[in-house]
């Protein structure tokens, strides 16, 4: 049985996290730690049954068990209790997102530096073997896409130096002590579950359902690399347990490029074909500490842990507009 510590496990990729290990894999046993600022145990509970962690008895693991912590990864006595006992831990509880580093930095570098410090010397100390950073793209900064592993970062916003100070933890905590570090810089993720999220799907498909104009930063010409999230899921999955890459960084993304204004329309159409509405676009200004064009070459990821995304972006998106109007219904 593999014993997982997964982050931030109430969160948008913590839960269809949970809900793929739960189908693709019996043998496992889930812990969460999660302060609830943003994932609430109501999402948790869409994808799968669990249990309060009790502290008093915190060497419980069960086969296909899920438990939930309340707790903030800025706790270290707490990190070392639910690590306890862990194989690896899965670190995704972030300040997430550029906008709200550049608002506050000091609470940027105290969740993304501290809080994943926490972990990984919690990993140490209870000899978990192999700890997974959810990284991003923004440790490059402004790079000629696309982009890869091998490029010298320069991050442009306070999350991107955050992210990047995780990364270099992650490489000392491997070469200092052997533990097992996988830093996975993810693309822009998009999926179900992701109600809560201003990523640039998430939003456009609540106001095409709020009949609210697309607002698009700048003249929608930036370019992301959209990853569904059921890909991601699999990334993961496969980074615990892939053989020899202790120390490695991966660029989890899909090697394609689409420009906002390209997304704003193919979800128009959707809106069109699946409900008969049709939005309304609006430019607003563009933000700083944003890059322009980002896409990754998967090529390391491909090879190394066998892993490569299954789904394109219009079935991604079909996917992703289909569950929130669920939701709403
Ligand atoms: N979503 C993306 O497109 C994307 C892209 C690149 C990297 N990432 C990274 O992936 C990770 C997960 O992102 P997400 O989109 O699921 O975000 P999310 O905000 O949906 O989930 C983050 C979870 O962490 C919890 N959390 C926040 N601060 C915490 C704290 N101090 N202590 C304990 N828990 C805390 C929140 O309650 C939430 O449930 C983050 O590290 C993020 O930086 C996400």
């Amino acid at each position: 049985m593999k014993k997982i510590v997964i982050t931030g496990g109430c969160g948008f990729i913590g839960v269809n996290l949970i809900r793929f290990l739960l189908t693709n894999d019996e043998e496992i046993s889930i812990r969460i730690l999660d302060n609830l600022s943003v994932g609430q145990p109501e999402d948790l509970a869409r994808v799968c049954k669990f249990n309060r962690w009790k502290d008093d008895n915190p060497s419980q693991w069960k086969a296909g068990g899920v438990f939930l912590v309340t707790g903030d990864i800025r706790d270290f006595d707490l990190s070392l209790q639910v690590c306890q006992g862990a194989d690896v831990i899965v670190h995704l509880a972030a300040n997430t997102g550029v906008i709200p580093s550049i608002e506050d930095p000091r609470k940027d570098c105290e969740l993304n530096v501290l809080g994943t410090f926490n972990y990984l010397e919690s990993a140490r100390q209870q000899g978990v073997a192999r700890f997974i950073l959810a990284s991003s793209g923004a440790p490059l900064g402004e790079q000629i896409p696309p982009i890869h592993e091998e490029m010298v970062p320069r991050p442009i916003s306070p999350y991107g130096a955050s992210k990047l100070c995780g990364e270099a933890y992650c490489s000392a905590f491997h070469g200092s002590y052997g533990l097992e570090t996988v830093c996975l810089r993810f693309g822009n993720v998009y999926g179900p579950y992701s109600y809560h999220k201003g990523s640039v799907v998430a939003k456009f498909i609540k106001h095409l359902l709020a009949d609210e104009p697309l607002p698009i930063y700048g003249d929608g010409n930036q370019t992301r690399d959209f990853i569904y999230v059921d890909d991601l899921a699999r990334a993961v999955w496969l980074s615990m347990s892939a053989p020899d890459i202790g120390g490695q960084v991966f660029q989890i993304a899909t090697h394609r490029e689409h420009t906002v204004a390209e997304v704003a329309e193919m979800l128009n159409e959707l809106a069109r074909n699946l409900l008969g509405k049709k939005g309304l676009i609006i430019h607003e200004n563009a933000r700083k500490g944003e890059v322009l064009r980002n896409f990754s070459d998967i090529g390391k990821a491909k090879k190394l842990l066998g892993w490569e995304p299954r789904w394109n972006l219009s079935q991604g998106l079909e996917n992703t507009f289909k569950w929130f109007v669920e939701q709403k219904g």
